[in-house]
């Protein structure tokens, strides 16, 4: 069954905890927390500190997607702040291993990123390196920008890759999803799908989350 992981992004922030509750209600798998440093995207969101905020009130399996540059210097930050998997974006980081050992050697699950136009070859050396590979189907930055097509064939390679190397590493996909596209990325092979817009812009989140997972 595919993993729904709300993005946080979308979010009354005045009121987190009650938008966490509303999501554990209708039936959010992951918390998906996007991380905004201003240089590596161009727009700032949250920090550590927002992370260990959100780690006592749930025990949602909280996936921190660091679009930050010079992620290694942050990794313990974040998982002492509680985060429970830590991706990082390919384009900024240093050597792709040494990276996903750091972070497993915290106890994290290890997700490796990459944009739109970054190609899979960037990251097919290293797929049993990582717990999991996300797939940005917007450039990064913003929430509610248009799903771009062309992530649907990234997907069904990705997941050819991965089969072939023996990896287990979970595909999941992120920006733009809605109940319009999720049927053709759970066809292609995702395993968990983002979405802010499409799951807060809707008063029945249950049903948005029960659509975007059947
Ligand atoms: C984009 C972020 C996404 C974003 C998704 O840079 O990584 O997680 O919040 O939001 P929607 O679903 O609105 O595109
Ligand atoms: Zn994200």
């Amino acid at each position: 069954m595919i993993k729904i992981a709300p993005s946080l992004l979308a979010a009354d922030y005045l009121n987190l905890e009650a938008e966490i509750r509303r999501l554990e209600g209708a039936g959010a798998d992951w918390l998906h927390v996007d991380i905004m440093d201003g240089v590596f995207v161009p727009n700032i969101s949250f920090g550590p500190g927002l992370v260990a905020a959100i780690r006592p009130v749930t025990k949602k399996y909280l996936d921190v997607h660091l679009m930050i540059v010079n992620p290694e210097k942050h990794l313990k930050t974040f998982r002492d702040a509680g985060a429970d998997n830590i991706t990082i974006h390919a384009e900024t980081a240093g050597s792709l291993p040494a990276i996903a050992a750091k972070i497993k050697s915290l106890g994290a699950g290890a997700g490796v990123s990459i944009n739109p136009d970054t190609p899979l070859n960037k990251i097919s050396g290293f797929l049993n390196d990582f717990q999991l590979v996300l797939v940005m189907s917007v450039n990064p930055g913003f929430g509610g920008q248009v799903f771009m097509e062309s992530t649907i064939g990234k997907v069904k390679e990705l997941k050819r890759r991965i089969s072939a190397s023996g990896s287990k590493a979970l595909i999941e996909v992120d920006g733009g999803i809605n109940e319009k596209n999720a049927a053709a990325l759970r066809e292609a092979g995702a395993d968990v799908l983002v979405a802010g817009s499409a799951i807060f812009k809707n008063e029945d989140m249950a049903q948005t989350i029960r659509r975007l997972k059947a």
